[in-house]
């Protein structure tokens, strides 16, 4: 079967693109594996789980927690799962990362794989090796950085995908197209969800170069002291804007890719926000809103990529090339005040 190895610090990752799922048994021992997944999936797909020791947990943020964690460890427990054994998380990003926390720290880790079912699972979560689970208020408070050893995709997943994960896919598929890709850019620009969505070829040639995307930065910088903090452009202000509102984590992110446009247009001379807008709203993704912006300031001060009192915010030089810049928060706060 044919994938494709890409190698990180301390280990590598196969890739199965546009594969199926009944390649899985040829990846891992069927017998020595344990599937970890959620309601929705499972319901959804019943069949492809015949004959596999399996899992099912509840869908939903709010089971990103060490509660999950402690039930999954005593059904490990129960199934005598052990240092041979692979855990393999099918789901959306909730489900891989608890699978890739769990199995870091279940007998002091043991393998494990993913099988990515949402689209942003496919482009983002299930790259990158972080895994993890939340705190009370606090997303992703305790984790680990170790790369699964495979990633599987079947496209027949997305299928029964609600079309508002669809849009939380693709607002960081347009992420990587404004800080990496122009020609993505404009791919995006001359397509619409119609097309992607009933053109199967379209889709996964989409998911694949996303993929390859999201690897490839990672690769250079693992641990995130350099360009891997690209991959947050819109996710300052999103997340603040996440933690206040009720909004989806894509909403949230295209809002902050929004601003972050334009406050590059302030910084960098940066000149193309329309287009980052444009092709936001074709996406039925959200641009620009009202927001307690004292409230919003408080937030982003606690951000973790904060240094002293400046923000390392990521803007825009042109489509196609982010770049990591730090700004005094009094600036920002300037800007983002003058935009309203
Ligand atoms: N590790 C990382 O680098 C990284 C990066 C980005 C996001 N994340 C994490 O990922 C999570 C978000 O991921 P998500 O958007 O996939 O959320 P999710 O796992 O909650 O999935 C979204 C919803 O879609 C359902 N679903 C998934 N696949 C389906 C399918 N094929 N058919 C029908 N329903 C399906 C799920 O049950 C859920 O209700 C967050 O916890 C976030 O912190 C991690
Ligand atoms: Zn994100």
């Amino acid at each position: 079967m044919k994938h494709i190895n890409y190698k990180f610090s301390n280990s590598s990752t196969g890739y199965y693109f546009d594969g199926s799922f009944s390649h899985l048994k040829k990846i891992v021992d069927q017998k020595h594996s344990v599937i970890i997944t959620d309601e929705n999936v499972y319901d959804s797909h019943s069949k492809k789980f015949k004959g596999w020791n399996t899992i099912v947990l509840k869908p939903g943020e709010e089971y990103k927690i060490q509660s999950t964690v402690d039930s999954v460890v005593e059904q490990l427990i129960d199934f005598a799962a052990d240092r041979k054994t692979t855990l393999i998380g099918i789901g959306g990003g909730v489900i891989t990362d608890l699978t890739g926390y769990v199995a870091s720290v279940y007998m002091r880790g043991i393998p494990f794989g993913f099988v990515p079912t949402s689209l942003l699972g496919m482009v983002d979560a299930s790259i990158g090796g972080k895994n993890g689970i939340d705190v009370g208020v606090y997303k992703n408070m305790v984790g680990v950085i170790r790369q699964p050893s495979f990633i599987l995709h079947d496209m027949s997943f997305l299928s029964t995908l609600p079309q508002k994960e669809w849009e939380n896919g693709f607002a960081e598929i347009i992420k990587h197209a404004c800080i990496k890709d122009a020609a993505m850019f404009r791919q995006l620009e001359a397509n619409s969800f119609k097309t992607y969505q009933g053109k199967k070829k379209l889709i996964a040639d989409l998911v694949r170069h996303n993929a390859i995307i999201k690897t490839k930065v990672v690769q250079q910088d693992e641990f995130e002291r350099g360009d891997r903090r690209l991959l947050n452009y819109g996710h300052t202000l999103g997340h603040a804007l996440e933690n206040q509102y009720e909004l989806m984590h894509g909403q949230a992110v295209a809002i902050g890719m929004a601003y972050a446009s334009v406050i590059s247009e302030n910084v960098t001379g940066f000149k193309e926000a329309n287009r980052v807008t444009r092709l936001l709203l074709q996406y039925d993704l959200p641009t620009f809103v009202e927001f307690d912006k004292q409230k919003v300031f408080k937030v982003m001060k606690m951000d973790k990529k904060r240094e002293k009192k400046e923000l390392n915010y990521i803007l825009l030089e042109k489509i196609g090339k982010g770049i990591v810049k730090p700004i005094p928060i009094n600036k920002l706060e300037e800007i983002i005040n003058e935009l309203q």
